[in-house]
């Protein structure tokens, strides 16, 4: 089967079911700050999930364009994409475990032919420290799913993925794992989640393709651990649908409760369940994807399998380019923009080092022959794209050009270097200028000549750092500067958040932020317009915070600890071991005895601020308004 048609079959077998059909999101997610693309398909259901009616109902499924950047490092093998199609069906407080579990065993087995003895299934173990239980009603669902096919299954608990790759398989069909496995929700385990956030334990499907007849995929290869089990990543298992259970939201104590409403969240990858249909591990020879591979393989006289790795990044590199282009996004230096780039600057690369025709100025006319591949494989599904057909192929190739041209003054500059060094070697720094200023790539330049590796290596380190740095900035808004105003501006910020949440309540949650010395600007989650009234106690605590004149001390602490004390941070940041925390007050708090229980805010914070409120002046709101569901944003100004 292709894998358009069992998208089709997914649609219409919910449909059959009293789910309304809901078309795919944009991939640049609209009015939610806390992500850059849409990655599956909940991220855009979020609100009803949280007890907001949808206004087709209770019960709806659709296909997602879901896009990963942080699997790009990943590209290469058979079974990672950026870009994937997530076949999704969510109950919004209907249907439950015993609806959702045999559905989609159904699907698989008697709707698309699959082996029930080649599936494998796991499910939530449990967890002490939420005291979350195990879940035993799917371990009984799952039993007598198997039974029915005369399949005897039994349970086997395997705890850890390393407790799995110590224990193995022991005759087992349903395995249940911890947190770190069988619980899903958008900031992953249940410690890692700002409050608020809703999540639950899931369960997974695996098909073995170590036991698919033909096929003859290996059982299991040891390099990645002694026993292989569902979770271990030698390849022989592939997980191919996740059923959560989303009924628990984390609370402001670190603790869970339920929601107001118990939610299914399905998503299964589209070329992932194609592959297991077809019995073949490489999701590149699914029909989407295999018709760009067969147009790299006739451009550039190169052959699959061969010279897989590369083809395979052209290939999907260049349908990610074609989706993000089509949902608006321009290759530029920043975020959505950056991805973009880098995708098609990739491939470009990976293309002019397989093709014979090295520099030859088509290679963009030639990486839209491929991207045509795609066009017309979408079409039918995604009316929009052929519309779209003209900027794909302009942005594609003047994109390709421009990099091309990149790489022609490179070459010059490298030229430039030998002869200076008087040897045929380039230093680590010279590389990296290479690299930074002149999107020269590493593999390029030693191609060329003999490269001090490690001192490349330290400087791009660094560099990494610094950007790491920058673009935290970017995500969370950030400074503008570090000017005295801007600096007043960035202590009241965090006065704001805590007197919004005394305010409006605990659960309100920073969704982005911006200063400059003009103003602050916060976004932050609530679902209705703050009242006059609620603005004025909002200016009220804060002003009081500074009339108090409070210290603001800075402290370098665990972070577990920090997320212990609750100190505030951004959703979906990413935070070393130790993290440096700004507290405001007590009075007599000091640097020795921050007093963090007395303290009226606390922030995962890099700075800087004033050492006492009572620099920051007087503070007042100068806007409140939506910038989208459940989203708003405040600007204040101090005077
Ligand atoms: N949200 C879950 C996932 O992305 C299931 O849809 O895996």
């Amino acid at each position: 089967m292709t894998s358009a048609e069992i998208r089709q079959k997914f649609l219409e077998f919910f449909e059959k079911r009293g789910h309304a059909i809901i078309p795919s999101a944009s991939l640049v997610p609209e009015n939610d700050p806390t992500t850059l693309f849409t990655g599956s398909g909940m991220q855009p259901l979020v609100p009803y999930l949280l007890g907001t009616p949808h206004p087709l109902g209770k019960r709806v499924a659709n296909s997602q364009k879901s896009f990963r950047a942080e699997d790009i490092d990943e590209i290469g093998d058979n079974r990672h994409t950026t870009f994937f199609e997530m076949l999704g069906n969510w109950s919004f407080g209907d249907y439950w475990k015993q609806e959702q579990l045999p559905w989609f065993f159904e699907f698989l087995t008697d709707e698309i032919g699959l082996k029930p003895e080649n599936l494998y299934v796991t499910v939530f173990g449990g967890d002490l420290e939420t005291k979350i239980p195990q879940d035993d009603e799917s371990i009984k669902i799952w039993e007598e799913l198997f039974n029915e096919k005369k399949i005897e299954a039994k349970y086997v608990a395997l705890g850890s993925e390393k407790e799995g790759s110590e224990k193995g398989m022991q005759g087992g069909r349903i395995f249940s794992y911890d947190v770190k496995k069988n619980w899903w929700s958008r900031a992953g385990t249940p410690l890692k989640m700002p409050t608020g956030e809703p999540g639950g334990p899931d369960s997974e499907v695996f098909y073995d393709f170590g036991s698919a007849d033909e096929r003859g995929v290996p059982r299991h290869d040891e390099k990645f651990g002694k026993e292989c089990h569902p979770n271990c990543d030698c390849g022989r298992f592939l997980e191919i649908g996740n059923s959560v259970f989303m009924e628990y939201r984390k609370k402001e104590d670190g603790t869970f409760e339920k929601l107001k409403q118990r939610n299914v969240d399905f998503g299964g990858g589209l070329e992932r369940i194609t592959a297991a249909e077809n019995k073949d591990p490489d999701i590149f020879n699914i029909s989407a994807l295999r018709g760009a591979i067969d147009e790299i393989q006739s451009l550039f006289g190169v052959t699959y399998p061969k010279e897989a790795k590369a083809m395979r990044i052209i290939a999907d590199h260049i349908r990610a380019a074609v989706f993000l282009i089509n949902d608006g996004v321009q290759p530029g230096n920043k975020e959505r923009g950056y991805l973009l780039r880098r995708l098609i600057r990739k491939s470009v690369f990976e293309v002019r080092q397989h093709s014979q025709s090295k520099f030859n100025s088509s290679v963009g006319v030639l990486m839209f022959r491929i991207a045509q591949r795609y066009l017309s494989e979408y079409a039918e599904f995604y009316k929009d794209l052929p519309e779209k057909e003209s900027v794909i192929k302009d942005t594609i190739v003047a994109e390709a050009e421009q990099f091309l041209t990149t790489l022609d003054s490179g070459l010059k500059v490298l030229e430039r270097y030998l002869i200076e060094n008087g040897k045929h070697e380039i230093t680590g720094e010279q590389a990296f200028i290479l690299f930074t200023t002149y999107g020269f790539p590493l593999e390029l330049t030693m191609e060329r000549a003999k490269v001090d590796v490690d001192g490349f290596k330290k400087k791009f380190q660094k560099h990494q750092n610094l950007s790491r740095t920058s673009s935290t900035g970017t995500f969370k808004g950030g400074l503008a500067d570090h000017s005295e105003k801007t600096t007043r501006l960035h202590t009241a910020h965090h006065l704001l958040l805590k007197a919004l949440q005394t305010v409006l309540g605990p659960e309100v949650k920073q969704r982005g932020s911006n200063i400059t010395s003009e103003r602050l600007r916060m976004d932050f989650s609530y679902g209705a317009k703050m009242t006059d009234g609620q603005k004025k106690e909002t200016e009220r605590i804060v002003n009081e915070k500074i009339a108090e004149d409070l210290p603001v001390i800075r402290s370098e602490i665990a972070k577990d600890e920090a997320e212990k004390l609750g100190a505030e941070h951004e959703f979906g940041q990413k935070y070393p071991d130790r993290v440096s925390v700004y507290s405001i007050g007590p009075k007599s708090a000091t640097q020795e005895n921050p007093q963090f229980e007395k303290a009226f805010s606390i922030e995962f914070c890099g700075g800087p601020h004033v050492t006492h409120t009572g620099q920051i002046g007087k503070f007042r709101i100068s806007k409140e308004e939506a910038v989208g569901a459940g989203v708003r944003r405040i600007k204040g100004v101090v005077e």
